[in-house]
């Protein structure tokens, strides 16, 4: 994961040239020299991208037998699989920094790398499903349009896809929503009920704030990210008050304001401890969310184990090497699943 050692006079250069492509707005492509504190930000927040892919397909899926509908089922899988590919294109992205998927999950496993404190919250209403399309996915947007533009090629590439994505996972809930809010008197305070319990963790998803996010700066300065946390939450604020309006449903903030001169609305402070509790591991559901992650890995093992059996297989009948053993399993098992 550390680049080559180089020579002082040469790593100045380096450096330079780094500069000037930051500088210029150009990308950072994997075989150019890059620090490696900029590497070290990258393979965290990707990662921490990645898991949380993965991680939140589980309080939705959750839903997936129950779903209403035949209709609302394949809506509903056809989003958590979408979450399942975004978690592969990141990892991917990530690779391409010289650290391998199985050792991203191995820390993911272990506690060591977290995922976003918004999937350690429970579902235990459909109407949840239709709440975190609209509000989480919304605010994943957000965050995500931007890093489409974001300095590092495979990851700003990742995100183009992604975000097409989440712009149908958006919708989804909000039409799930807008149905529910259309039907019974019963139907319209599940709406309201999940909508009330998800408002502040959504506005959570952006961070703490700017003042207390003290590595934003630096990840501004090198273009990994391109717009503040409170800016961010703003922008979501800006656009889902509106949304709200349509929907019909009341957003549980009593300080929400449009404010004239500001050309924004106001709203109230996030409980701020609240997030550093979750993200602590003190969440509602962060023990449940990484043992199910846990047990589905060891469940995979198997799969894993096959494919690379494949993999081997097939090089030596081709009279090419056999899948290098020194490559972490997950690697071997995607090139021999084609
Ligand atoms: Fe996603
Ligand atoms: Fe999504």
């Amino acid at each position: 994961m550390t680049t080559t050692p180089v020579e002082p006079e040469r790593e100045e250069g380096l450096q330079a040239a780094f500069d000037a492509t930051i500088a210029r707005g150009d990308r950072v492509e994997p075989r150019d020299w890059m620090p490696d504190a900029y590497r070290r930000t990258l393979v965290r927040q990707i990662a921490q991208h990645a898991h949380s892919e993965i991680i939140g397909m589980q309080p939705e899926g959750a839903w997936i037998g129950r779903a209403p509908s035949l209709r609302r089922k394949a809506i509903l899988l056809a989003k958590v699989q979408d979450e399942a590919g975004h978690g592969l294109y990141l990892y991917s992205a990530c690779e391409t920094l010289g650290v391998s998927r199985a050792e991203l999950t191995e820390l993911l496993l272990a506690g060591r790398q977290k995922y976003s404190s918004i999937f350690n919250y429970p579902t235990p209403s459909y109407a949840d499903v239709g709440t975190i399309g609209w509000l989480v996915d919304g605010a994943a947007i957000c965050n995500q349009v931007p890093l489409c533009r974001t300095s590092y090629g495979p990851y700003g590439r990742a995100m183009i896809r992604v975000c097409k994505e989440e712009s149908f996972h958006q919708r989804q809930g909000y039409e799930l929503l807008m149905t529910m809010m259309r039907g019974t008197g019963e139907q319209r305070a599940m709406v309201q009920e999940s909508v009330d319990r998800f408002w502040w963790p959504s506005l959570m998803m952006f961070g703490p704030p700017d003042a207390d996010s003290p590595n934003s700066a630096r990840s501004m300065a090198w273009g990994i990210k391109r717009n503040s946390n409170d800016e961010l939450r703003q922008r979501f604020v800006d656009m889902t008050v509106p949304q709200a309006e349509a929907l019909g449903v009341t957003l549980p903030d009593p300080d929400l304001r449009w404010n004239e001169e500001r050309g924004h609305y106001d709203f109230g402070e996030p409980d701020w401890d609240e997030l550093a509790a979750v993200i602590r591991g003190d969440g509602p559901c962060n023990a449940q969310r990484l043992e199910h992650r846990r047990a589905a890995h060891e469940d995979g093992a198997w799969v894993r184990e096959a494919a690379l059996a494949f993999a081997d297989r097939s090089a030596s009948a081709d009279g090419t090497a056999p899948a290098d053993r020194s490559v972490p399993a997950d690697r071997s098992a995607r090139a021999g699943a084609r």
